[in-house]
C-alpha cells in the first residue's frame, strides 16, 4: 500500500495529519495536553479557555454510549494563562491552538488584550457557543450580537482567528450566517459544537443520565454526523473561498473523515471517539483514511477535498 499524504494547513500553519482533537476533549490539563502532543494528531487544540479558571458543572456531566455522547460540562477550564503557558512551552514540538470561551463581550475583549500583548502569534478557535444575556439564546444563535461581537474584535485583533458554530438547521439562518461572517477577515469556520439540549434517557433507572439541566445536554459522536456533514458542506458552498472549513462532529472511524473532507472541510477534529478511545485513536482513524485513499487512487486529500456530488 502506498500511504497517501494526509497533510493539510489551518490558517496558514503546515499539520502532518489533517485529523485533530476537537476542544473539550482531552484537552483541559497538563497530562491531557501532553498526551496530545505525543500523539500523531496533527495539532493540539486547547479547552475552550476563558479569563479566569472555572470548576464547571457538578457530576456526573459527561455520559457516553454507542451512538454517542451527551455533556453538561459547564466549561470546566485552568483559564487562560494556564493555556498560554502550555503553548508558550510546548509549541516547538507541534502546532498547538487556542480556543477561547468568553462568558460576555468584556470578557472577550479582555482576553483578546492578552493575547494581543503576545510576541508569538495563537491560532484561536473562537467558541460561539456561549451563554448570552439572560433571556436570549446561546450566542451564536443572535445574529446581530455576533455581528456587533465580531466588529469590536476586528477593529483591534489581527492574528488569525477562527469562529465555531452550532448547528444550523434552517436554509434562511445558513444563508444569513454565511453572509455575516463573509464580512470579516476570519482565517476558518469550525462546524459543529455539539447540538444543544438533546436528553438522554436511560429506561432501566428511569432517569436521566447527567446531573446539570435536569438532564439536558449537548450531543456529540455518531448520532451528529448528518448533521455535522450538511453544516460543512452549507457553509463550504457559502463561504467565501479564503475562510477554510473545519470539520467536527460524528467523527469514529476513517470513512467519517472521508465524509467530512468530500463535504469541505480542510481539516477534521475528533471529539467524543477521543474520550472514548484516547489519543491512540488518531493512528487508527490515519491507517483507515489512508486505507480508504489507496483504494479510490487518491494520493492527497486535496483531490476530493469538496467535491461531493449531486444527483442529477
Ligand atoms: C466532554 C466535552 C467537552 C466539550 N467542551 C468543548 C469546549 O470546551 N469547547 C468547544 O468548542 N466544544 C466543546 N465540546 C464540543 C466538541 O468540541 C465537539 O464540537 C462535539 O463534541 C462534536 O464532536 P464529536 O461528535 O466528535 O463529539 C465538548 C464536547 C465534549 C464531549
Amino acid at each position: 500500500m502506498t500511504q497517501a499524504d494526509l497533510s493539510t494547513h489551518w490558517a496558514g500553519v503546515s499539520l502532518s495529519s489533517c485529523i485533530v482533537n476537537a476542544s473539550g476533549a482531552w484537552c483541559s490539563t497538563f497530562a491531557e495536553l501532553m498526551d496530545l502532543t505525543e500523539s500523531t494528531s496533527g495539532a493540539v487544540l486547547t479547552k475552550s479557555a476563558t479569563l479566569y479558571p472555572r470548576k464547571g458543572n457538578l457530576e456526573p456531566r459527561y455520559f457516553q454510549w454507542t451512538y454517542g455522547s451527551i455533556n453538561s460540562m459547564g466549561l470546566p477550564n485552568l483559564g487562560i494563562d494556564f493555556y498560554l503557558d502550555f503553548i508558550r512551552s510546548q509549541g516547538a514540538k507541534k502546532p498547538i491552538f487556542l480556543s477561547l470561551a468568553a462568558m460576555n463581550p468584556e470578557e472577550l475583549s479582555k482576553l483578546l488584550q492578552r493575547l494581543r500583548k503576545l510576541d508569538f502569534p495563537v491560532v484561536t478557535e473562537l467558541n460561539l457557543s456561549c451563554p448570552n444575556l439572560i433571556g436570549k439564546p446561546q450566542l451564536a444563535y443572535d445574529f446581530s450580537c455576533v455581528e456587533e461581537i465580531l466588529k469590536k474584535v476586528f477593529d483591534f485583533y489581527e492574528f488569525p482567528l477562527g469562529v465555531k458554530l452550532p448547528p444550523y438547521f434552517d436554509t434562511i439562518h445558513f444563508e444569513e450566517m454565511a453572509e455575516l461572517l463573509n464580512c470579516f477577515p476570519l482565517k476558518f469556520v469550525t462546524c459543529i459544537n455539539s447540538p444543544g439540549n438533546a436528553l438522554f434517557v436511560d429506561p432501566q433507572t428511569e432517569s436521566v443520565v447527567i446531573k446539570p439541566k435536569e438532564g439536558f445536554g449537548g450531543i456529540g459522536g455518531p448520532c451528529i454526523k448528518p448533521i455535522a456533514l450538511a453544516n460543512v458542506n452549507k457553509f463550504f458552498k457559502l463561504l467565501k473561498s479564503d475562510i477554510q472549513l473545519i470539520g467536527c462532529g460524528g467523527v469514529s472511524s476513517g470513512q467519517d473523515i472521508f465524509e467530512h473532507i468530500l463535504c469541505g472541510a480542510s481539516l477534521v477534529q475528533v471529539g467524543t471517539q477521543l474520550m472514548k478511545e484516547g489519543p491512540g485513536v488518531f493512528e487508527r482513524l490515519q491507517e483507515e483514511l489512508c486505507v480508504i485513499l489507496d483504494r479510490k487512487s487518491y494520493t492527497s486529500i486535496e483531490e476530493f477535498r469538496g467535491k461531493l456530488k449531486s444527483l442529477g
